[in-house]
Parts: C-alpha cells; sequence; structure tokens
C-alpha cells in the first residue's frame, strides 16, 4: 500500500526529526494533550517510560515499512491493549494528526505535501490495523456471551 518512494521519504524524514529532535515524542505528548486534552488521564503523569515505547515502536515500523505485512499480528494485539486503556478512533485521528505536525516541524523547510502524505498512509494503517484487531477482539468476546 506504501509505494517505493515513500518509505524512502518516512524514513529519510523520521531519521531527520530524530536527529534534529531528541526530545520529538515527548513533544508530541504535550502537542496531543493540548488538542484532545481528555486524553491526559489515560497515561500516568510522567510520560518518560511511555515515551520509549512509543519511539520504540515507531522506529520499528519505520523500519518495517516494506513488509509492513510482518507487523499485522502485533499491531492488532497492541491494538486489543487500546481499547482496554479506552482509545477509540476519534483518538487515534488526534494522535496521527499530532504526529505529522511535529515531524513537519522537526524536519522545517525540506518537508513536503508528499511526506505528510506517506505519514498519513503509514498511519492510517497501523491506526487502522490496530482498530481491526480491537474490533475483532471484541466481536469475540459477544459471541462467546
Ligand atoms: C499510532 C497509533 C499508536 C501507537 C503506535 C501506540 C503505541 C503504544 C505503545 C507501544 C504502548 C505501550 C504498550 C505496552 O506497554 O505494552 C502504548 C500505550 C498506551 N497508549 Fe498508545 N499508541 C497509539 C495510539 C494511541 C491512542 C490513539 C491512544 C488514545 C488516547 C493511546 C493511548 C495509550 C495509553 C493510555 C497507553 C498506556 C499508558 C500507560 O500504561 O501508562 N495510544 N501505546
Amino acid at each position: 500500500m506504501l509505494t517505493s518512494p515513500q518509505v524512502d521519504l518516512i524514513q529519510t524524514s523520521f531519521a531527520t526529526a530524530l536527529s534534529t529532535r531528541q526530545t520529538l515524542v515527548l513533544e508530541f505528548y504535550e502537542r496531543l494533550f493540548t488538542k484532545a486534552p481528555s486524553v491526559r488521564s489515560m497515561f500516568a503523569d510522567d510520560m518518560s517510560a511511555q515515551s520509549g515505547k512509543l519511539a520504540a515502536i515507531l522506529q520499528l515500523a519505520v523500519q518495517k515499512l516494506d513488509t509492513l505485512e510482518t507487523l499485522v499480528e502485533p499491531l492488532r494485539a497492541l491494538g486489543v491493549k487500546h481499547a482496554e486503556y479506552g482509545a477509540i478512533t476519534a483518538h487515534y485521528t488526534a494522535v496521527a494528526e499530532t504526529l505529522v505536525e511535529c515531524l513537519e516541524d522537526a524536519v522545517g523547510p525540506t518537508w513536503t505535501q508528499d511526506h505528510a502524505q506517506a505519514w498519513s498512509d503509514a498511519l492510517t494503517f497501523i491506526a487502522q490495523t490496530m482498530l481491526d484487531g480491537a474490533a475483532a477482539t471484541s466481536d469475540k468476546t459477544v459471541l462467546t456471551q
């Protein structure tokens, strides 16, 4: 679903963003909590451990973009956990928008509309796979009731 030039755009822009902003993920959460204050209470007060986990999964996803199918099962399982945390579709939209804004700021003037589109396509795939995993589990719950 991602073209090879899109994979390149994501991998190079992510490397640039991380090299210019060590605190990229912490900034992401600050911005997310401003945009969607209701999600703040879902997280611990100290966001350092959580930030490390998000950075690690993003790094893994960015590395594996050309074999995204290998991420389907882990992402579906992560989606089940997220349904338990209370994450809903609107939260995923806020997360994706916020992350793209942070990346744009961190990358600076070389950022293009193609970067935004490539990231948005990748994040839509990640979010949809997580939501599919959560929906499949909730269907099973209904069936066993
Ligand atoms: C691109 C989509 C997302 C990715 C890749 C992602 C990734 C992660 C990862 C890797 C963890 C750690 C899981 C663990 O400890 O095993 C986590 C935890 C969490 N995520 Fe997400 N997440 C995403 C979207 C969301 C959304 C939309 C919400 C809703 C606001 C959310 C809320 C949470 C919460 C509340 C936790 C648990 C925090 C805690 O234990 O204190 N995430 N996420």
